[in-house]
């Protein structure tokens, strides 16, 4: 059976693991890979190939193009794909942007492309990670109907979960993969600096805050994030919050917007709703404006 030719544009974090993954794929052959510059050794050896081109037009036809550069610049290389001589007709070209749609690529569209955008919700911070953990991560897909139905079975045997997004939501489905991806890492150095000022050491301060995210994770997903919540912000216990914000402006003072913005939606989030907790979420509310 004829194989599925694949190039990937782009080999920085995303596009390295891509290459990995993809050729894994029995039903897929990597013809092309393209990057600008010449690549490092410890980048190469993470490719399955050492075949890279450096010019878009000495990139063979493919069925399939996944252009992984930065989303600032996605626009632009499709544009310059656009103009060269290789054919898009019977094509699939994706973006692997989260916030950004298929339209990046409209003027591959326009020499008979089928589009989409192909976001792996997964963080690529780390090479081996991210080859081990992109086996059954989820990938948000948008764009033409013919794109999204060619892609979907491959990225199925990938053993990724493909998830049909619609184009008007891509911004709020992105901020959902920042929100639970990003800001995890902010809470943590949140804690990290209040260990330091405990005179408690960082290393030791992960191993002492793991196993209470991990539970209150492992909570709020098994119940919902309203039962996981504990604490001063749960007892409603003014006294508290009131030691806290005092701690803050003396030891931590930039860290004190965060936590007044965080207290006020552990307030929102406080299921009590009775005439008592509402009297002292209304006071809390007071002290952390
Ligand atoms: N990082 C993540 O965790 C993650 C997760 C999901 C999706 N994504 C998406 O994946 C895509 C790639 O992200 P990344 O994290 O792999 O970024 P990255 O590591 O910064 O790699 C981007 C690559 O694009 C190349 N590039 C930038 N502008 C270019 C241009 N004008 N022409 C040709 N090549 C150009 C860069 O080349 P140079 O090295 O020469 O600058 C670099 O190799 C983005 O759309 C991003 O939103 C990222």
């Amino acid at each position: 059976m004829k194989k599925i030719t694949l190039n990937i544009l782009g080999l920085g974090k995303v596009g390295r693991v891509f290459a990995q993954v993809w050729s894994r794929l029995p039903e897929v052959e990597i013809t092309g890979l393209y990057h600008r510059r010449p690549l490092s050794s410890d980048e190469q050896a993470q490719l399955p190939t050492a075949k890279v081109v450096q010019h878009l037009n000495q990139l063979p036809p493919a069925d399939l193009w996944i252009i992984a550069v930065s989303d600032t610049s996605i626009l632009e290389v499709a544009t310059k794909l656009s103009q060269t001589t290789i054919s898009f007709q019977q094509a699939v070209v994706c973006h692997c942007s989260g916030i950004l749609t298929a339209e990046e690529l409209l003027p591959l569209q326009a020499k008979g492309a089928a589009i989409a955008s192909c976001h792996p919700i997964l963080t690529f911070a780390a090479f081996e990670q991210a080859v081990t953990h992109f086996t059954g991560c989820y990938i948000g897909l948008e764009g033409d109907s013919l794109a999204v139905q060619r892609l979907k079975p491959l990225l199925i045997a990938l053993g990724t979960h493909p998830l049909e997004i619609p184009r008007q939501a891509k911004v709020l489905y992105h901020l959902m993969a920042v929100v639970s991806g990003n800001f995890v890492a902010i809470l943590l150095d949140f804690a990290a600096k209040c260990a330091e000022k405990s005179l408690i050491d960082c290393k030791m301060a992960m191993r002492i805050v793991a196993p209470l995210m991990e539970s209150t994770l492992a909570n709020a997903i098994l119940h919902s994030p309203a039962e996981a919540l504990s604490g001063p912000f749960s007892r409603l216990d003014k006294d508290s919050i009131h030691k806290h914000l005092d701690a803050l402006q003396q030891s931590l003072p930039a860290q004190e917007a965060l936590y007044k913005a965080l207290g006020k939606a552990a307030l929102q989030l406080n299921p009590d709703i009775s005439l008592e907790a509402n009297g002292k979420k209304e006071a809390i509310y007071n002290v952390l404006s």
